[in-house]
């Protein structure tokens, strides 16, 4: 996305007038404010997903994505649910789960079940992840890119397990840049009756690398006749999301990694596109109490070992950015106990505008 003309900097209170965003619709779900929560494997858990819920601003929460045949596994064998359907039965709606495999009937299977019994709002089908082990190993993901075929064949199964839950599908512009083929796939996804589409506007072999491709995700609009397109990559303030509605024709967008350690960027993004004031960031030191809050839900459900261990990487998030991040990052990623944990956001976490010395 281009540097913005007119940079509405969080905090100065401007308020951007001239955009009608309407609500988002997938299926017979309205999604209002039509800005969505990305799906992150290892961060979108319940903890994470709470703290968001908490500042609002998000139309649509995903989970982790989880292994269709892992799960269905654990079915067959009787065991427990995947660690990573924490908190879903229970937690407000609406809510989507993000199944990823190549398999059509453990994937209908399992998107079944989780209609059924977990009673979730959408059941979205990665095919963005660009990780060998789900590619190269397991032929899911952002491999099934290249065969369109099998795509249609999961999501129109998928579809009819569901209904009338919808079902989305998530993916890249495509494998590498020579493979390009998002608008051919986007029809593809529409055909076999998935309710929307998000796009990342990489392909699979950039992983992150590089600018996310706004103006090819806004082509794919026009290959749709009927579901909404959702813009994904790259948004991390509200005046970006503000210019993803206003200039790429997007019907709703996804954040990710820029929300990880500032969940109340939703809050921001969604006053920018219904034109009311942008909430100021919150100071240091509720930002520094917001990571205390997100530590006692992961110690609630981890354990003080476990929870204090799993903490570190979202407390390296909190700190991103901020002067003193570095003395920070490197503290708590040795920390082991609760009483460590404390000590170090105490002694390092960035308060202060100017770096704490050591
Ligand atoms: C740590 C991490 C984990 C991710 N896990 C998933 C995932 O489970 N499913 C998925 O569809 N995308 C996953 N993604 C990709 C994001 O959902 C998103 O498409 C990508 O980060 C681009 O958006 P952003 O620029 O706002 O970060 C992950 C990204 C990151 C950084």
């Amino acid at each position: 996305m281009d540097t913005p003309q007119n940079p509405a900097q969080a905090g100065d209170q401007p308020t951007m007038t001239d955009l009608k965003v309407p609500p988002l619709r997938i299926g017979d779900l309205v999604i209002d404010p039509p800005i969505l929560q990305a799906p992150m494997a290892g961060f979108t858990n319940f903890a994470f997903r709470q703290i968001v819920r908490e500042y609002g601003g998000v139309g649509l929460l995903a989970t982790e994505m989880v292994n269709a045949r892992g799960f269905h596994w654990l079915d067959e064998n009787e065991a427990e649910f995947p660690d990573r359907l924490w908190g879903v039965e229970d937690e407000p709606r609406p809510l989507a789960v993000q199944i990823w495999d190549n398999q059509p009937d453990v994937m209908a299977k399992v998107g079944r079940r989780l209609v059924e019994e977990f009673q979730v709002s959408v059941v979205d089908i990665n095919f963005g992840c660009p990780v060998k082990q789900v590619t190269e190993k397991a032929h899911s993901g952002s491999y099934l890119l290249r065969v369109p075929d099998r795509m249609g064949q999961i999501i129109s199964r998928l579809v009819e397990a569901c209904a009338p839950t919808p079902v989305t599908a998530k993916i890249r512009l495509g494998c590498s840049e020579n493979t390009i083929n998002a608008n051919e796939i986007a029809q593809v996804v529409e055909e076999s009756g998935a309710s929307a589409l998000t796009v990342h506007g990489r392909v699979a072999e950039q992983y992150f690398k590089g600018e996310a491709d706004w103006e090819r995700i806004s082509e794919i609009k026009s290959y749709l006749k009927k579901i909404p397109l959702i813009g994904n990559g790259d948004l991390d303030s509200a005046d970006k999301v503000y210019r993803a509605f206003r200039d790429y024709n997007v019907d709703g967008v996804m954040i990710a990694r820029a929300c990880l350690g500032r969940p109340w960027l939703f809050a921001q993004a969604a006053a920018a596109i219904q034109g009311r004031p942008i909430p100021a960031e919150p100071t240091l030191v509720e930002q520094r109490d917001c990571m205390l809050r997100h530590y006692d839900l992961v110690v609630d459900r981890f354990g003080p070992s476990k929870g204090t261990l799993l903490m570190r990487k979202f407390a390296c998030c909190y700190a991103q950015a901020k002067p003193g991040a570095r003395h920070f990052r490197s503290a708590v990623g040795n920390v082991s106990t609760p009483a460590e944990f404390y000590e170090v956001v105490e002694k390092h976490f960035p308060i202060s505008p100017v770096p704490l010395p050591v």
